[in-house]
């Protein structure tokens, strides 16, 4: 019998353990599809016996359907409003600011977040980013601190300079210094079934909401919440948008960065 996109979905579901019917489906359909083509799979039959038996097509299924894409300091002037008003405003008030990168991908995003505030002289003591990531492939890449030129396009020269190494093994790579990547803690977690830490004075969770239904989209945003301080901050990609954000207790302060006040 020759599966169909759905019965694919639901086995494809059990094999990977991911809740596919949290993103949007046709999203799902079309990057399976295209997959397909580049592995010449014919049909939804070959597809699962592939990701249930070779772990290569089983990596790149995953790789290719969750979309890596990041970089430092994506959507600049977002940065530079954390910089200049949340950050210094956390620091005053907390003994330790504990920020969550989630997703996190490659580490762009939470090492953007290390250097700022090294800049601004925070302690090592005075922050902790934790960062996760469902992609165990990212999450290693995340960790070897090694980027592409494009991924450090953002960078000015002065911090290229301070933290970043050409690598001296491929042309075009950058190595990030090793007084950066320790401050970063990684860990493998699916933000959809796995159990969320407490105690976040700021949450970024940036261009993933994209890739979900509404429904798991709002699921996501009251479990961010729940485990988000007083007064802290959420921070969305800078096309993502919460609407009736006052519904949620959120007050925009920044083109995708929110306040939360809890009632
Ligand atoms: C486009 S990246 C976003 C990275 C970073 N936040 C940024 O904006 O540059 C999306 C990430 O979401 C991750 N992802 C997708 N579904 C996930 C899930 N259920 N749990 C955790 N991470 C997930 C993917 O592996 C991918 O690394």
């Amino acid at each position: 019998m020759t599966l169909t996109f759905s019965d694919f979905k639901d086995q494809a579901k059990e094999i990977l353990n991911i809740d596919l019917d949290g993103y949007k489906l046709d999203r799902v359909e079309r990057r399976t599809k295209s997959l397909m083509r580049r592995y010449e799979v014919d049909d939804f039959n070959e597809c699962i016996d592939l990701i249930k038996n070779d772990s290569t097509f089983r990596e790149a299924y995953l790789n290719h359907f969750t979309i890596n894409t990041s970089e430092f300091f994506r959507n600049p002037e977002s940065f530079k409003f954390l910089e200049n008003e949340v950050l210094p405003e956390l620091a005053d008030k907390k003994r330790k600011i504990r920020i969550w990168s989630a997703p996190c991908s490659n580490g762009c995003e939470p090492y953007t977040l290390a250097i700022i505030l090294k800049e601004m002289g925070l302690r090592s003591s005075q922050f902790e980013i934790y960062a996760s990531d469902l992609d165990p492939a990212i999450l290693d890449e995340a960790k070897s601190g090694v980027y592409r030129e494009n991924a450090v396009k953002n960078v000015s020269p002065e911090l290229m300079k301070k933290y970043f190494k050409e690598d001296p093994t491929k042309d075009n790579f950058y190595v990030l210094d090793s007084k950066i990547r320790n401050l970063v803690k990684f860990e493998e977690k699916d933000l959809i079934n796995g159990r969320f830490d407490r105690d976040w004075d700021l949450i970024l969770s940036r261009n993933f909401f994209i890739y979900l239904t509404k429904d798991m989209k709002d699921q996501l945003i009251k479990k961010f919440l729940s485990v988000l301080n007083q007064d802290s901050y959420f921070f969305l990609g800078n096309t993502e948008y919460i609407f009736s954000a006052d519904a949620y207790n959120l007050e925009k302060v920044y083109q995708s960065i929110y306040r939360y006040k809890k009632d």
